[in-house]
């Protein structure tokens, strides 16, 4: 979409709301049918033909493999064309990691890449200088080695770059993995394993005519964040995935730069949350849709038990998500379920003890202003096009009305201390899923109508605050002294501004 075009669409009444308060981006008016019109056309999902199965990244072995790389390849995508992609092994998106409690990780790894990047274990508390920090970077060429100790609870957690105003475009061309650990209480639950526990990650994307991937957002759509309409589940267009007729269990990660899922089954039926960021719940959830935004993760069980022989979807439906996002419904996968399956599993009634930390122990609130109702244009600096591609400028976003700046500390905070983070995003018309690094949270209480939900019962590194919603985190940070960052998962709206510094003394 031209900006111009965009700007057209948006009229006055309608670009506080689904701009979030930009007073640079009112322009003169248009009626809201249009609006409406503009912004659907642009963004109808193109449906495949669902006949390509499910792919799954190779396991990374961690026994025999001292390195990695993050390289780029040309992989066929849409049928006959040809895509050159990120990966951080031959292909896109990168091997999965599989790792118990305890292990130690010490692996080179090469960037051969045309231009900077660096390794963020998202979700993953380890120190500082592991965990690409957005100005530790390894120049083309250069390695790096990342060397850290897992001591935390199991979990679905992934990896993906993390270089300064360069986040968004690598991700998008299919910088990302799983990093899946596992630990005795996990084990112990005997939950559905093997060919039943499907781990995939849920990405949109645009094509260009040759095939490439379509990537250069207007500042328009830095403000929404940018969509594809074209969805990919690790890295296959539409597939779809053989399952068997009993409980299987599904690890999703949204991978997605900017874009919200409703996710649900086409048949209707119900699923079971057991965990989400951070680990299992305490108990198993059960919902028929669930919000899932771009860096959080969900672990469900699903009972295909009375769908033998039978073809149904997963797919996003409609939601409220302030006028931009949540506007279509579309399919995401196809499930084939085959006979009914003989093993047996019986859903347990506690999957984990969640010890809930006590407001009244807090330290320190802190409030970060994510409305993004005081950035204007005169705040965008140079400095991106020196930086990074150019592809997203600086300035757009922010937190408390300033853009990252990667020498400057924004917060202080002492190590062990418990802490409550609000995200206030009341006068914005924005989606904001908020992240930090090296901490994992518990949400404490949102203002408005959503409360809280299943997946947010247990622990969280990245919370969605839709437009005019207050959220409460809290948490007791690590021992692990440094630098990390807080940002806004919309990589569109963390490239061009919405991080900030926090260290731990
Ligand atoms: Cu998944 Cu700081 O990011
Ligand atoms: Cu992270
Ligand atoms: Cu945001």
């Amino acid at each position: 979409m031209q900006r111009k075009q965009f700007i057209k669409i948006t009229g006055a009444t309608g670009a506080f709301t689904l701009l979030g308060g930009t007073s640079w981006l009112l322009q003169s008016c248009n009626n809201e049918q249009n609006k409406k019109d503009m912004l659907s056309n642009a963004l109808k999902m193109i449906e495949g033909d669902f006949n390509t199965p499910l792919p799954a990244p190779p396991l990374f072995d961690l026994k025999n493999t001292k390195s990695f790389e993050a390289k780029q390849t040309p992989v066929e995508i849409l049928k006959g064309k040809k895509t050159n992609v990120y990966g951080y092994y031959e292909g896109m998106l990168g091997k999965t990691y599989i790792v118990n409690n305890g292990d130690v990780i010490n692996l080179q790894f090469t960037n051969s890449l045309p231009q900077v990047t660096n390794v963020h274990w998202h979700g993953l508390i380890i120190p500082s200088d592991m965990d690409g920090f957005p100005s530790r970077v390894t120049e083309p060429g250069g390695t790096f080695q990342y060397q850290f100790t897992i001591n935390q609870r199991a979990g679905t957690y992934w990896y993906h770059p993390h270089p300064d105003m360069l986040t968004a475009e690598q991700v998008m061309q299919g910088l990302a993995g799983f990093f899946i650990v596992r630990d005795e209480e996990e084990n112990a639950l005997k939950l559905p394993n093997g060919e039943s526990e499907i781990a995939f990650v849920i990405q949109d994307r645009r094509f260009k005519e040759s095939g490439e991937f379509d990537y250069a957002p207007t500042d328009a759509e830095v403000m929404t964040g940018f969509f594809g309409n074209y969805m990919l589940v690790n890295g296959a267009y539409n597939p779809y995935k053989e399952v068997k007729a009993g409980w299987n269990r599904l690890r999703i990660i949204n991978g997605s730069n900017a874009r919200v899922y409703n996710l649900a089954f086409s048949n209707e039926q119900d699923f079971v949350v057991i965990g989400s960021d951070a680990g299992l719940l305490a108990a198993p959830e059960t919902v028929k849709s669930i919000l899932l935004s771009p860096g959080e993760r969900i672990d469900m069980l699903v009972d295909f038990t009375n769908e033998a022989n039978n073809d149904f979807f997963l797919q996003s439906e409609i939601f409220n998500g302030g006028g931009v996002q949540g506007r279509e419904a579309f399919k995401i996968m196809k499930f084939k379920v085959g006979d009914k399956s003989n093993e047996t599993f019986t859903l347990p009634a506690v999957l984990s003890v969640i010890k809930k930390i006590n407001p009244s122990g807090a330290s320190k609130t802190r409030t970060f202003d994510i409305s993004n109702a005081s950035m204007h244009r005169n705040d965008m600096k140079d400095s991106a096009v020196a930086k990074g591609t150019g592809k997203i400028k600086m300035g757009l976003h922010g937190i408390n009305g300033i853009s990252y700046d990667a020498a400057v500390m924004n917060e202080t905070i002492t190590a062990g201390a418990t802490e409550i983070w609000e995200f206030n995003n009341s006068s914005g018309g924005q989606i904001h899923p908020m992240h930090f690094h090296g901490n994992h949270f518990q949400v404490l209480e949102r203002s408005g109508k959503r409360g809280i939900i299943a997946t947010e019962t247990g622990w969280k590194d990245t919370v969605l605050v839709m437009p005019g919603e207050k959220v409460k985190v809290i948490t007791t940070f690590s021992q692990l002294k440094g630098k990390y960052v807080l940002h806004c998962h919309n990589l569109e709206h963390e490239d061009s501004g919405m991080m900030l510094n926090f260290q731990i003394v």
